[in-house]
């Protein structure tokens, strides 16, 4: 008798075991542990056994109770939790953690932002969806700019629009704080753009702005070098054409040797074999734009500049293409 109840104590642990699923448990426990199941029925079997073996087939009835509720329970909180009934083993190999990464573009503002903090700049930020007295009224834009037109910006209703420059930052900057100021504004800007290799819709600008006593071009100049030999390396060479900006006067645009083939290929698709990449505007904060937001331009002057992020992005590591930086394609991303 006992040896019998020794077997179906066995198998009934056994038959537990195969449950795979938590509905699967619960019949089970049903089976084996209700009120009326066949662990209970088991101790009906007392009274059939001889007085001097009752106290071992109680033992043994008691301990398959216990393992039987115990399995049941362990096997059901392993299942809520990972999902499968399977005991974990461990002699398997573990899983390869994959280590997530900084995003090249994060990366690029992160950098940028860091050398421009080491120069004494902070960072000041506006709102995305802008006005255009911050767009283009205060940043001296004439009403015929083409920039103020539905096809080359977004607007959003009669008077706002998504901002097309970071240049915005440095009037709410201005209209806040007073000189000395040195701010940059890395952040995210919309037109009405066609999308291809090297344009989006929407992409970013780093802004920089700095008002003080005696701030002249040649600080400009030197603080764009230092910035870029950081970024780039110390070979990395600026070159500044003059441009036309509303918003500064002088104004130039700024050039950084072509990373790719530095200026040896003439047949190049990233410089298209000038040795020259465009990188951002820059100019003295002009007078009319100071006295704009009331600050004394006979006393103070400044400097600003615009950069694109992406395009920093792309010459830093060699990506073909500004879409990519967008679309978040794993292959593409852990290269990085
Ligand atoms: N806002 C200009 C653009 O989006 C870039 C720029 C040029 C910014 C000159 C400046 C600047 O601050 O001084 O094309």
């Amino acid at each position: 008798m006992l040896g019998q109840i020794k077997e179906i104590k066995e198998n009934i642990l056994a038959d537990i075991k195969k449950s795979t699923n938590l509905e699967e448990i619960e019949e089970r426990r049903i089976k084996y542990l209700s009120r009326k199941g066949e662990i209970p029925k088991l101790f009906s079997k007392m009274k059939e056994i001889e007085p001097s073996q009752r106290k071992e087939l109680g033992l043994l009835l008691n301990s398959l109770k216990e393992e039987a509720l115990s399995l049941i329970n362990s096997m059901r909180a392993s299942l809520e939790t990972t999902g499968s009934g399977t005991e974990i083993d461990l002699s398997l190999p573990p899983r390869k953690i994959d280590l997530g990464r900084e995003h090249p573009w994060q990366r690029t503002r992160n950098e940028l932002a860091s050398i421009f903090k080491r120069m004494g700049f902070s960072i000041a930020t506006g709102p995305e969806v802008e006005t255009e007295y911050y767009i283009f009224d205060a940043l001296n834009m004439p009403s015929w700019h083409p920039a103020r037109r539905v096809s080359d910006s977004l607007y959003v209703d009669e008077k706002r629009l998504l901002r097309t420059e970071t240049s915005s930052v440095q009037i709410r900057t201005m209209e806040k704080k007073k000189p000395p100021l040195r701010i940059i504004s890395p952040g995210r800007v919309y037109r009405n753009e066609k999308e291809n290799a090297t344009h989006m819709a929407m992409f970013s600008q780093c802004e920089g702005l700095y008002v003080d006593k005696g701030v002249s071009f040649a600080g400009l100049k030197g603080t764009l070098l230092a910035f870029f030999r950081t970024l780039y390396g110390k070979d990395t060479k600026v070159r500044f054409r003059p441009h036309y900006f509303p918003f500064t006067e002088p104004s130039a645009e700024a050039d950084v040797t072509c990373f790719s083939c530095n200026g040896k290929k003439s047949d190049c698709p990233i410089c298209k074999g000038t040795g020259w990449i465009e990188i951002g505007g820059c100019g003295m904060v002009n007078p009319v734009v100071l006295e704009g937001v009331g600050i004394d331009s006979e006393v103070y002057t400044g400097y600003a500049f615009g950069l694109g992020i992406e395009r920093m992005a792309m010459l830093k590591y060699g990506i073909s293409d500004i879409r990519m930086i967008y679309e978040n394609d794993l292959r593409f991303l852990e290269q990085f």
